[in-house]
């Protein structure tokens, strides 16, 4: 289910246990995954290119020039839903570290924004080599997934640490980054971030909402499958794989980019910390220190989560956030009820390490039904993902 359509660019550099990445292979397509081989110069010395055109998608591709594509590592690597490499030799681990595109696989590497899976293979020396480990430690820390190798027999009759993992422990892993796939084909809009009301044209009145669980939330839509549009007020680096990013500063412009395209998704998040009140009249230029200002008379802003309520087209789930200091639980249902949502995510933003500017939080997901799931004090992307289990569980609840 997690590999069915995903598309998967297979790696494969020169070292002994390239002919393990023909199970790797075998294992992604029974699973349903559409796999692209490539090979390099390297491996195609231990294995055949035959082989992997025979069991893969696609035929095998090894080199930047001989395609009908004039720009194939471009093609691979926007397309892929995910990059594994295996076996990785210390030598693409060196290149992809240092940004080195000399072939197609390291070109494709490098032209992706698709989560990467090395699975390292090398003699034990090599593998404990510090430069190695500094290359593997750097790209960790950029996001890269390393599968480590096992201990077991090597080339040449050695025994030790460098032998490639199980090709099964090698689909598990990719399995696991992948996610499991439960929006594909569903369209999901998330909105971030405070809201900016002009006061005049240097001057806003906003929140402290830094955007961060919008962002999770985003990244963690995509990672399960969704085509995400993210409607946010900061500027944050766009999450892998988030189809759209549409930038928006005033509630109504927020209004504007949401309401008219709500009716084609699937799934609303309304994560957005959004003004409550606006300006009554903005000024059309800067306001002076001597023009003297005592007071700004503000209107309220309209509600636009309750039009999204009232319109929501069946079958969608509506999903509200409540950010609250007091009565947390009631106020939230009593929103839940109001404004006709399917689900609410109560934020205590008074709580420690909770709510607005911080990395973690914690929640209750509130249904129709009452609470879903408590989350304790955890990173947003932990509560992005309680909260997409919460709407995957309703989406799949039967119908009375
Ligand atoms: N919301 C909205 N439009 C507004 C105000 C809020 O769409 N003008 C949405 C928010 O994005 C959030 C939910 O409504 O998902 C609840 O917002 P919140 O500010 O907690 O609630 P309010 O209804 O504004 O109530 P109060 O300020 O009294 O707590």
């Amino acid at each position: 289910m997690v590999l069915r359509g995903r598309r998967i660019v297979l790696g494969v550099t020169g070292g002994i246990a390239a002919y393990k990445a023909v199970e790797v292979c075998r294992r992604l397509v029974d699973a349903g995954a559409h796999v692209s081989p490539v090979l390099t110069d390297g491996a195609q010395r231990f294995v055949g290119a035959a082989t992997f055109s025979a069991l893969a998608s696609e035929p095998v591709q090894t080199s930047l020039w001989d395609e009908v594509s004039p720009i194939p590592h471009t093609r691979l690597g926007q397309n892929a839903d995910l990059i594994v490499v295996a076996p990785a030799t210390a030598k693409v681990i060196s290149d992809l570290r240092t940004g080195r595109s000399h072939d197609l696989l390291t070109a494709t590497l490098l032209a992706t924004r698709a989560p990467v899976v090395l699975c390292p293979a090398m003699h034990t020396e090599m593998w404990e080599h510090p430069a190695v480990q500094e290359n593997l430690e750097v790209l960790a820390s950029r996001g890269v997934h390393i599968v480590p190798p096992e201990e077991g027999r090597l080339a040449g009759g050695d025994v030790g640490a460098g032998r490639l993992a199980d090709p099964a422990t090698i689909v598990a892993a990719v399995e696991r980054v992948l996610g499991p796939n439960d929006l594909a084909g569903q369209k999901v809009l998330i909105t971030a971030g405070g809201t900016r009301e002009a006061i005049d044209t240097v001057r806003v009145l906003t929140n402290r909402s830094s955007g961060k669980q919008g962002y999770a939330l985003a990244a963690e839509a995509a990672h399960r499958g969704a085509q995400v549009t993210l409607v946010t007020t900061v500027d944050r680096p766009v999450p892998p794989g988030v189809a759209t990013v549409v930038e928006v500063a005033s509630t109504a412009d927020m209004q504007e980019a949401v309401v008219p395209v709500a009716a084609e998704h699937d799934v609303i998040v309304m994560a957005a910390a959004v003004a409550d009140f606006r300006p009554a009249k903005a000024a059309d230029r800067k306001i002076k220190k001597a023009d003297g200002l005592s007071s700004i008379d503000l209107e309220p802003t309209h509600d636009f989560l309750v039009d999204l309520g009232v319109a929501k087209p069946s079958g969608q789930v509506l999903v509200g956030f409540a950010a609250e200091t007091d009565d947390v639980l009631d106020n939230a249902q009593d929103k839940l009820c109001r404004k006709e949502l399917d689900l609410i995510v109560a934020n205590d933003v008074s709580a420690p390490g909770a709510g607005f500017e911080h990395d973690t939080n914690a929640v209750v997901i509130i249904g129709p039904d009452g609470v879903v799931q408590t989350v304790e004090l955890t990173g947003k992307r932990q509560v992005a993902r309680a909260v997409f289990d919460a709407v995957v569980a309703l989406q799949q609840r039967p119908t009375s």
